[in-house]
């Protein structure tokens, strides 16, 4: 802060908009809402016209011509750019195994193979190159219909009539995460390279120990493991992100679904309610994988699933090194988390649970970064504090510490202790007035503005029936097209414990008002319609790039389907904030699960998950990447790059 003048606060934290709505005389405790606050669509609009107005049109770093909508099964891609498989769901990566065959799948296979469904994907540079690295990649779930040519179900309830254990086992060996190195060929594309030293499969067998608060806690212990400190696997890895000393934070989101029998009887009546917030199944579950192993079944095992929903801190450099649940950060349904450092050299942590109504948190640790010294900073994320976002409706906002034994968080209102506000995340952030969002799901800090975007993705029951209505952050009722908020902490910093927010997108059909959208005043008939916004990364100029998750229903509009998922860019300052473009559009029932720009901004590295979903191997929908060859469509991790070494979008 230094001998900065309050003009100069203002200018460089919160933009000349900033000034020219705050006006001369309001006090630096006030200017955090009003000035960074908005949200009538409307003002923010006419402010954003008064700027855009009185500068030259800086010019845009993403001149690239929009694609089109598509609805074909095919990849499609923006004028200048190229596009390559780099590695599917059964691709041998470890010795010994052998080439992704449909007929003749194993666990033994599988541990050795690329799993199923890619998401989080992330690239390593190895050798200070940007030519070579290590990809890490989450497989989130998997679906059988697409693994087993005779998978017994019945389609139109999506429920299998039975199981075998041979089935369940190579789901489970097709869960968790890969570590594998990739290099650059001389064209630009990318291949992955089988049987290096780093490479690695996690899966829902792989050991892995819980740390943190809650390690121990009565609520982890199971027969299996009655210290309540380690657990077989992680399960529907999602997004994640990664630390400023290189691991990995690949997050556990939807985890009911693995579980049974959760509301039954005989399951204790305290576990039954803290299941129960957590959507798990009163009885059988879809994928009956609890006739296989009790550990599903909650009658049999009713802390297994406490064991869940945890951010999972893992070292890709160390093939031999065992990851980490890191109790500290919460357990809800872990879209994300990414990291930033705060002024004090605190390590923050956002995180958003992705389910309607639930959160955005921030975790701050309580040691400082050691910029030099790696192995200081592998426990950094067992201490800290977690918080839980409350948005005020005149643009400001808090957040708000959920520590046992501080506000309401105490055992006169049924917490017990600090693991017991980790373990029941959700139950402690509604207990301390934390604002009910629409699905936050990734949420990541711009490295060019420092302000923090947070994908809403959709909530179609706002407003819906009892359902709450509409308040400033989540602004439209039955939102089937989600929305980005941009959050600026105060003073910049990431340890700060006030915020100041507007909306950044409204997204939708710009061509239909019923949408309601808005494009940060960006002019509507210039942008892409976009929706079920999901993933996010920035470029180094700091242009948001977005990945979608449900266009093909949210876009729909009355006819058979809208168009498929894709991906997304916009600028975040300049004459251009707000001018969406569509530059990829992935294949028929896929969605854009992930995304990572390499740090050349050359290559965006893309994970299309579940190609062909809804359909079955004998019915597909789709024959991504090559099911002429395979016999079926595959998850796949694909390279968008260009040729002329210039940058995306370009
Ligand atoms: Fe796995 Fe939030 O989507
Ligand atoms: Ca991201
Ligand atoms: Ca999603």
């Amino acid at each position: 802060m230094g001998n900065d003048t309050f003009d100069d606060v203002v200018r460089s934290r919160f933009g000349r908009r900033a000034l020219l709505k705050l006006g001369a005389g309001a006090g630096a405790t006030a200017m955090l809402g009003p000035v960074a606050g908005v949200l009538g669509a409307g003002a923010a609009a006419a402010s954003d016209a008064v700027e855009r107005s009185g500068s030259a049109p800086a010019g845009s770093s993403l001149p690239f011509a929009s694609i089109a909508p598509n609805r074909t099964d095919s990849m499609v891609v923006a004028d200048g750019h190229s596009w390559a498989s780099v590695i599917s769901w059964g691709d041998p990566i470890l010795p010994g195994a052998k080439r992704f065959d449909l007929a003749n799948q194993s666990r033994e296979q599988q541990e050795k193979q690329f799993g199923f469904n890619c998401d989080f994907v992330k690239f390593f540079p190895l050798y200070a190159s940007n030519n070579q690295g290590l990809l890490w990649v989450n497989h989130e779930y998997t679906d059988g219909f697409m693994m087993f040519p005779d998978y017994d179900g019945d389609v139109t309830t999506a429920r299998a009539k039975t199981t075998s254990k041979d089935k369940v086992d190579v789901e489970l060996a097709a869960h968790g995460a890969s570590v594998v190195k990739v290099q650059r060929k001389s064209d630009g594309s990318w291949e992955y390279l089988a049987n290096q030293w780093w490479n690695r499969r996690i899966t829902a067998f792989t050991p892995i120990t819980i740390t943190g608060p809650a390690a121990g806690s009565s609520w982890l212990n199971t027969s299996a493991d009655p210290t309540g400190t380690k657990v077989e696997g992680m399960l529907n890895n999602c997004g994640g992100g990664y630390t400023p000393w290189g691991t990995v934070l690949t997050c556990e989101e939807n985890i009911n679904q693995y579980f049974s029998y959760a509301d039954d009887p005989s399951v204790p009546a305290d576990v039954r309610k803290a299941h129960k917030a957590y959507g798990l199944p009163a009885g059988a579950s879809d994928r009956l994988w609890e006739t296989v192993y009790p550990r599903f079944d909650a009658r049999k095992e009713p802390n297994e699933a406490f064991r869940f929903g945890w951010v999972v801190e893992v070292d890709p450099y160390d093939p031999a090194s065992v990851p980490k649940k890191r109790t500290a950060l919460g357990r809800v349904k872990h879209e994300g988390a990414n990291t930033a450092v705060s002024s004090q050299q605190k390590v923050v942590v956002y995180t958003g649970d992705d389910e309607r109504f639930q959160f955005l948190y921030k975790f701050v640790s309580k040691g400082s970064l050691h910029p030099f010294d790696r192995a200081k900073n592998m426990d950094l994320l067992d201490e800290g504090v977690l918080y839980v976002a409350r948005f005020d409706p005149d643009g400001s906002g808090t957040w708000l510490p959920l520590v046992w034994g501080t506000g309401v968080l105490t055992a006169a209102n049924g917490f017990v202790d600090q693991a017991d506000v980790l373990v029941r995340t959700r139950d402690a952030a509604a207990a301390v007035g934390a604002t009910k969002m629409d699905r936050p799901e990734d949420v990541e800090r711009n490295p060019v503005n420092g302000k923090v975007y947070m994908v809403c993705t959709n909530n179609t029951n706002r407003g819906v029936g009892s359902n709450p209505g509409t308040d400033k952050a989540n602004p439209r009722n039955a939102n089937a097209w989600g929305h980005i908020i941009e959050i600026l902490e105060t003073y910049n910093d990431a340890g700060a414990l006030t915020f100041g927010w507007e909306i950044f997108l409204l997204c939708g059909d710009p061509a239909k008002p019923a949408h309601g959208t808005y494009w940060a005043g960006f002019d509507a008939t210039k942008v892409s319609a976009i929706a079920a916004p999901d993933n996010i990364d920035f470029d180094s100029k700091g242009n948001l790039w977005i990945a979608t998750d449900g266009q093909p229903s949210a876009l729909k509009d009355g006819s058979a389907t809208g168009p498929n998922d894709g991906l997304f860019a916009v600028p975040t300052a300049g004459s251009e904030r707000g001018h969406v473009k569509q530059l990829v559009a992935g294949v028929t029932g896929c969605e854009v699960a992930s995304l990572y720009v390499t740090n050349d901004d050359q290559t965006v590295f893309l994970s299309i998950q579940h190609p062909g979903e809804g359909g079955t191997i004998a019915k597909p929908t789709s024959a991504f990447p090559d099911a002429k060859r395979d016999g079926v469509a595959r998850p796949t991790v694909v390279a968008v790059y260009r040729k002329d070494a210039k940058p995306l979008g370009s």
